[in-house]
């Protein structure tokens, strides 16, 4: 069974169920290809899911000279990395507003022998790949960050990684998504469509295509017209827990975002986050005391100045992953269903990448090659799923 095209003369209705930096991003961009576009969301306000808890890195470098077992999302990070400064800009634009785009460049820094061999794989990995690198000495870590000051012994400095901050890009995005015309519902928790030729929602909208955008929160099910289930063969989502510290900002805290191998600092104008602890399997957000002082204490390690500054907050966000830590993106097991989900720990460097991906299937039936390693169909053992979109299972 196929739907009928979305390249037909009336837009294409879209409804995308998440209002994450992925939702988001997909909605903004299925707008600007002239889709009619509804977002829905659970929480009752914009900031729900996990992306306002994220610490707003780009690491197009960091992350990708380390995936050597995953070329294919190596590719999608790079190129999601070469969006990102475009996307900014049109955000930006869009909203009137700011996001704190900064590519001031990322610096990773070694404090003993094992690190050193580290970073030096790091700098090897970039170069192969043509990534830009500087490896710098102490001294010359100090003369980029003045606030690095502790027990470095040498460091990188990638200059294409950039940041964000996580709080006003999704706030930004909103209010471009609002000036365009996009519908955004919140407190809308979706937990069944009725699939059929269009999908019909719980407040009785139908849409043509639907996009699961739902982080680590449950997709809602799908079933045909006489109430048949509809298994979109996707994944559970593995929750990936992560506690994460925000100090005051001062004179003392680093101006660049600073990756060790076990913490990173991310300084905002609002506040200096420190992160994260990756707990796989946990989906509770509470926050422990102690892994607090630990991240703490190893950001203090390398920039001192961080000892004393006012905790402002902490809390603890859940990474959607999946089972080989890869998205998944693409058409689910429903036709016309698609998934935008398990970005795991790089959803605001994905989101430009994913959202073309889904546009371009939704609106010009393309898939990307860059998407091919993505399919969410990939894993065996997907929820009730028959594993071939040719038999769509709908009993209209
Ligand atoms: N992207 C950083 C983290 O997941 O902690």
């Amino acid at each position: 069974m196929s739907l009928p095209s979305a390249s037909r003369k009336a837009p294409v209705r879209v409804a995308v169920i998440g209002a994450g930096v992925i939702g988001l991003a997909v909605a903004l961009e299925l707008r600007s290809r002239g889709a009619e576009v509804v977002v829905y969301d659970r929480g009752m306000e914009i900031g729900a899911g996990v992306t306002i808890r994220a610490a707003g890195m780009l690491g197009a470098a960091f992350e990708w000279a380390a995936e050597d077992d995953n070329r294919a999302l190596a590719a999608l990070s790079r190129h999601a990395g070469m969006l990102w400064p475009d996307f900014a800009a049109r955000i930006e634009r869009l909203s009137s507003g700011s996001i704190e785009y900064s590519d001031e460049g990322a610096l990773v820094v070694a404090r003993n022998d094992a690190e050193m061999d580290w970073l030096e794989s790091l700098a090897a990995a970039c170069q192969a790949r043509d990534l830009p690198v500087d490896r710098l000495s102490a001294a010359a870590l100090r003369a980029q960050d003045g606030a690095l000051t502790g027990a470095v012994r040498a460091g990188l400095l990638l200059p294409e990684d950039r940041q964000v901050d996580p709080v006003l890009l999704l706030q930004r995005l909103a209010a471009a998504l609002s000036r365009q015309g996009v519908g955004l519902r919140f407190g809308r928790q979706v937990e069944r469509i009725v699939g059929g030729q269009t999908f019909l929602f719980p407040d009785g909208d139908r849409f043509d295509r639907v996009v699961l955008a739902t982080g680590a929160q449950s997709a809602p099910a799908f079933v045909g017209p006489r109430h048949a289930p509809l298994p979109t063969g996707l994944p559970a989502v593995l929750p990936v827990k992560g506690q994460m510290l925000a100090l005051a900002p001062s004179d003392a805290m680093p101006r660049h975002v600073v990756h060790t191998r076990d913490v990173y600092i991310a300084p905002k104008s609002r506040w200096v986050l420190i992160g994260a602890t990756a707990e796989r399997g946990r989906s509770d957000t509470t926050v422990v005391p102690a892994a607090l002082a630990e991240l703490r204490r190893k950001a203090v390690e390398i920039a001192p100045g961080l000892a004393n500054a006012l905790e402002l907050s902490s809390w603890a966000g859940i990474r959607p992953g999946s089972p080989d830590d890869a998205p998944l993106i693409g058409e689910t097991a429903v036709p016309g269903v698609l998934a935008a989900l398990g970005h795991y720990r790089n959803g605001v460097l994905l989101a430009p990448a994913t959202a073309e991906i889904i546009a371009s299937q939704i609106i010009d039936g393309k898939v990307s090659p860059l998407a091919a390693a993505f399919d969410p169909l990939r894993f065996d053992n997907g929820d009730e799923a028959p594993h071939s979109r040719s038999g769509s299972g709908l009993d209209k």
